[in-house]
């Protein structure tokens, strides 16, 4: 089966009532990501960021996949999919897609603040200050905060290096390493973004989709139905 890279991002969980970042009813209005995200922040007040977390892990427990989750979960019977989050809501794998890399970590995960590599599956429940990990440090989310590395990157190069479809879902491109992954397709290989507002990508094979996700992933599926090859390659 050809191989189709999905970048996604905040807005694809738009639809789903999650809100976005940088748009204008999006979390950066109401917090510092500073304050809220970044391992400064952690240093600084911990028990503000696990709060930060525990509203949002509530908040995603109570949400439900919406239509572009589940269109592209759906193309796995015709595509060998994989998706490149940077989410950490656990929609896409709700939704029933097998291959996620959650490039930012996952809301349901968690570790010891010492111990970066031992990740334990907390599925919805709250931390507080003083839970400790099994390795004994303060317990803390499996999210990737700004100010410190993005693991998965590597991983994500070589998915989007042997991609013969690169679709961009939902990401304002704002934050690197993830936005820079797109200068990793092969030459000549097509760009689709689904994205309500105008952005124009300066590639060869570029396609906006200028819609929603629920809409712009179903439209997708439909212009690039015909390039599936049901061969293997
Ligand atoms: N459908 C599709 N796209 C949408 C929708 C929608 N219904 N609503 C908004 N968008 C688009 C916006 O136009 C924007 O381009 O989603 C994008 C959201 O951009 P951001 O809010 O910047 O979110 P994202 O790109 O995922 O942020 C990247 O920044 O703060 C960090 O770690 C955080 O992973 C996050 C990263």
């Amino acid at each position: 089966m050809k191989k189709l890279a999905v970048l996604s991002g905040a807005g694809i969980s738009k639809e789903s009532g999650l809100s976005t970042f940088r748009d204008s009813d999006g979390l950066w209005e109401n917090y510092s990501a500073q304050e809220v995200a970044s391992i400064e922040g952690w240093y600084r007040n911990k028990a503000l960021m696990l709060k930060f977390y525990n509203e949002r892990r509530r908040q995603i427990e109570h949400t439900e996949p919406n239509a572009a989750h589940k269109i592209l979960a759906q193309m796995e019977k015709d595509w060998d999919i994989d998706i490149i989050t940077q989410n950490i809501d656990n929609l896409h794998e709700r939704a029933g897609s097998t291959k996620v890399i959650h490039l930012h970590g996952l809301i349901t995960q968690a570790r010891g603040e010492n111990h970066e590599n031992t990740i334990y599956d907390i599925g919805y429940k709250d931390i507080h200050l003083g839970d400790l990990a099994p390795t004994g440090d303060q317990l803390r989310p499996h999210i990737v905060w700004f100010g410190e590395a993005v693991p998965m990157i590597e991983p994500a190069i070589r998915i989007v290096e042997k991609a013969d479809i690169l679709l961009v879902v939902g990401t304002s491109l704002n934050v690197y390493p993830a936005a820079g992954l797109i200068q990793y397709i092969t030459p000549g290989t097509p760009i689709y973004l689904v994205d309500p507002t105008a952005m124009n990508l300066h590639y060869a094979h570029y396609t906006q989709i200028q819609d929603v996700a629920t809409k712009g992933v179903a439209k997708f599926a439909e212009m690039v139905a015909p390039l599936a090859s049901k061969s293997s390659k």
